[in-house]
């Protein structure tokens, strides 16, 4: 049998991807593997297929890369969500074209790196008997079963980085500035770039804000002489008696974003003060991996290849404590991994004075 593995990066891109490439490449040439890369995620899986051989000539120099070298989709004809729109299923035909093509190449094992839909959808690959492995990624950070994605700590590393920034224009102008981050349904970017870039109020979805507790929480820093106020808000907050604020319906997925200028607005109404909002949006998602998660990624792309090695198909990489280790895909997309609001970060951030706005 040919010893071929072909490999995919699925869903929105993150630092770190071109890392777990390289990774998977050279730990599979040593073991006489060769490697193709499907471009545009599942998509080059689908005739004509589009792939690229991945060798130690077409991984040098990629590590550092943000993005990722084979392209990425969240969208086309692989994508299965759990969105407002009901269940979306990969068609058994979309399956079967992507089992033929692997056929035709004589690929044995298939590397999916993405996040949970992409997990999902690999899942009902290896439902279907296809040879898939997964690696897990997202900036988010919520996927069950992994204490880490790569891809997260560059994230924070650009949320704290730019509080680092505004700090200092907000303190200027003693104004309250909101910054928006992303993280979808869970808060974990807003809670680590907020702890480390100083932050004073976070508002994550995990825990239901209240406007009138926010506006306190400003009044208490001005009464301590403090007449700025730095506001990190995941863009999936929601006031306790409000909706998550959305921009459209996407294929499956609600896209996020607005919840920062909703928030400015009721900070400005309640406390009279100058409020700017900063919106980090895709800027989280860019840029060079930092060197956790060159690592990890690293780390990630040698595993995938020993579960390869094993046969341990439908299992993904996972980390754990500090081990890099393997669990089965299901119990990855069973659940989304949220921020805990009894959690000691938690209590270690309110300990710093961080109001939550509760
Ligand atoms: O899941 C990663 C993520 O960056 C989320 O934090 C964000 O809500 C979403 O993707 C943005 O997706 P898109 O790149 O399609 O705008």
């Amino acid at each position: 049998m040919a010893r071929k593995i072909g490999v995919l990066t699925s869903g929105g891109d993150c630092p770190g991807l071109n890392a777990v490439l390289r990774g998977v490449t050279r730990a599979a040439m040593a073991l006489g593997w060769e490697v193709f890369g499907f471009e545009d995620g599942f998509e080059g899986l689908l005739p004509p297929s589009r792939s690229l051989r991945l060798d130690r000539a077409s991984t040098a120099g990629i590590m550092h890369l943000g993005g990722t070298i084979l392209h990425t989709t969240n969208k086309g004809h692989f994508v299965t969500k759990t969105g407002r729109r009901g269940k979306l299923q990969v068609p058994p035909g979309v399956i079967e074209k992507a089992r033929a093509t692997l056929a035709e190449m004589e690929i044995s094992a298939l590397v999916v790196i993405g996040g949970d839909g992409s997990m999902t959808t690999a899942l009902q690959l290896f439902d279907a008997g296809l040879p898939v492995v997964g690696v897990p990624k997202t900036i988010d950070n919520d996927l069950a079963a992994t204490s880490m994605t790569f891809g997260f700590d560059s994230a924070v590393a650009c949320v704290a980085e730019s509080l680092d920034r505004l700090h200092t224009t907000a303190t200027s102008h003693r104004r309250v500035i909101v910054v928006e981050v992303m993280g979808r349904h869970a808060g974990w970017i807003a809670l680590h770039g907020g702890l480390a870039g100083g932050a004073d109020i976070i508002l994550i979805p995990e825990i239901p804000f209240d406007m009138d507790r926010v506006a306190e929480a400003i009044g208490r820093r001005d009464e301590q002489g403090c007449s700025s106020t730095l506001m990190v808000v995941a863009e999936g907050a929601e006031a306790a008696h409000g909706e998550q604020i959305y921009q459209r319906q996407g294929q499956g997925e609600v896209r996020l974003g607005g919840i920062g200028e909703w928030v400015a607005a009721g900070v400005a109404k309640r406390t009279g003060k100058d409020v700017r909002t900063c919106v980090l949006g895709h800027l989280q998602r860019g840029g060079a991996p930092t060197t956790f998660d060159r690592i990890l990624g690293t780390r990630f792309g040698v595993k995938a290849v020993e579960l390869i090695e094993r046969e341990l198909w439908g299992y993904m990489v996972n980390f754990m404590g500090d081990e890099v280790g393997e669990v089965p895909i299901a119990h990855a997309v069973e659940r989304l991994r949220r921020v805990s609001p009894e959690s000691e970060i938690i209590r270690a951030a309110r300990a710093v004075e961080i109001s939550f706005g509760d």
